[in-house]
């Protein structure tokens, strides 16, 4: 079969730029247009119809933040991808291109070759490949605590990234706390699709393709199915639209993580039960110990397994913590797991949009959390090497094989 290549509008009013990105992007064979200001940009895009949009922001009539808002509101632009240039690679430009829907930011000047790498990663998450369901359903993941605060969306993103980048599956992960979610702002995705978009539609119009592209694609392959940007839409989600959405999500991914907020709600309750493992979140604290216990209580009435609720130790505070053992009494269980106080390097990550797992060789938190993801991976999955494993899956398997005794 032979494709057409891709077409890429390149939008700078400086003629020098306009030489050189197209000169970066021309040996990979893309068709390529150009376009000196934002009005001229408007119209091309229009009659050229390209895959992908290089925007300078600078520009004399119309900047490029404009330009971008103005593309997103047409419907044949609303989901092609669309990258910054940006002149400094500031925090307030980063926010602001999120603002307006970008998928992608460079800083000028730029590396061909880096240039070339983004753009075909551009191209690639956006061509849709049809979802094929899986033969056996997924697993489904949920984190949750009564008691805010203690990082229940850090390790949501965290597993999520861990498990893709682990497989090499796709991973779903799905923003239960509708109002205020954080899951896609911790992966720096823009809000360009959420539950909001599924608020309006009745059951019987939602399948598999319509969630693909309500889906949006981080590049570690987790698909993020992110809180909605407005709180009134969130209010239209019922615990059955939730039910019925999980059900269809677990047919076509291998996993799905579940960031829940912090109550009992009707979608809350969709997603506890939903779940095959209930991560019962736990920071060393009187007030998180007391919340761990009515959320307890609150699963025995339910009826869940008690194999299905397992206790999670997040260490949130340097000093002065409980001891672990002391909060294993109170709650008559087990802690099945810990994972270490490390603010600094959540935080950095947090302001970056970039989750640690995916920093393993600068941060030892990074190292913790993929062994962590691996553990709470399907037994299938762990039982056998894969037949094409990831360098995350070689990584594990290499820190974890017995030393020779000399
Ligand atoms: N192990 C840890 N050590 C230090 N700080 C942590 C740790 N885990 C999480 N944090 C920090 O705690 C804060 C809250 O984390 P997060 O937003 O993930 O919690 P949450 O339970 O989802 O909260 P919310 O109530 O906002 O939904 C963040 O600033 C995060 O960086
Ligand atoms: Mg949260």
């Amino acid at each position: 079969m032979t494709t057409s290549p891709s077409r890429i509008l390149i939008v700078d009013d400086t003629p020098l730029n306009l030489k050189m990105v197209s000169a970066a992007l021309r040996p990979d064979g893309y068709e390529i247009d150009t376009a000196p200001n934002g009005n001229t940009a408007l119209e091309r895009a229009m009659l050229f119809q390209p895959d992908l949009i290089i925007l300078d922001v600078m520009m004399p009539d119309i900047n490029g933040y404009e330009v971008c808002r103005r593309l997103r509101r047409m419907p044949a632009f609303a989901h092609r991808p669309i990258m910054m240039l940006t002149a400094n690679d500031t925090l307030e430009e980063r926010v602001r291109g999120l603002e307006v829907g970008a998928d992608d930011y460079m800083c000028k000047p730029f590396q061909p070759v880096e240039l070339q790498a983004r753009v075909r990663a551009l191209l690639r998450r956006a061509t849709p490949t049809p979802m094929q369901p899986l033969a056996a359903q997924g697993r489904m993941i949920a984190l949750f605590s009564l008691r805010g605060g203690i990082g229940v969306s850090t390790l949501a993103t965290n597993l999520a990234v861990g498990l893709a980048q682990i497989w090499g599956e796709p991973v779903a992960l799905v923003d239960l706390a509708l109002i205020s979610g954080q899951s896609a702002l911790m992966l720096n995705l823009p809000l360009r699709t959420t539950w909001g978009d599924l608020a309006n539609l009745s059951i019987a119009d939602i399948d598999g393709d319509l969630l693909d592209q309500v889906l949006m694609t981080h590049s570690s392959g987790v698909h993020v199915l992110a809180a909605a940007a407005r709180a009134e839409q969130s209010e239209l989600i019922s615990g059955e639209k939730v039910r019925y959405i999980l059900d269809l999500l677990r047919q076509h991914y291998a996993y799905v993580v579940l960031d829940l907020p912090h109550d009992f709600s009707e979608t809350t309750l969709a997603g506890l039960d939903a779940a095959d493992e209930v991560l019962l979140l736990l920071a060393p604290e009187i007030a998180s110990v007391r919340a761990a216990s009515i959320a307890l209580d609150v699963f025995a009435e339910l009826d869940y397994p008690a194999t299905k609720v397992t206790l999670l130790l997040n260490t949130t505070v340097a000093q002065g913590g409980l001891a672990r053992s002391d909060m294993e009494a109170a709650l008559r269980r087990p802690i099945t797991q810990a994972l270490p106080y490390a603010a600094e390097p959540y935080l950095s990550a947090m302001n970056r949009g970039v989750p640690p797992v995916l920093e393993l060789a600068t941060k030892p938190l990074g190292t913790i959390l993929e062994r962590w993801s691996f553990q709470l991976s399907s037994e299938e999955h762990r039982a056998k090497r894969p037949a094409d494993p990831t360098p995350a899956w070689l990584r594990l398997s290499h820190a974890t094989q017995p030393r020779k005794v000399r």
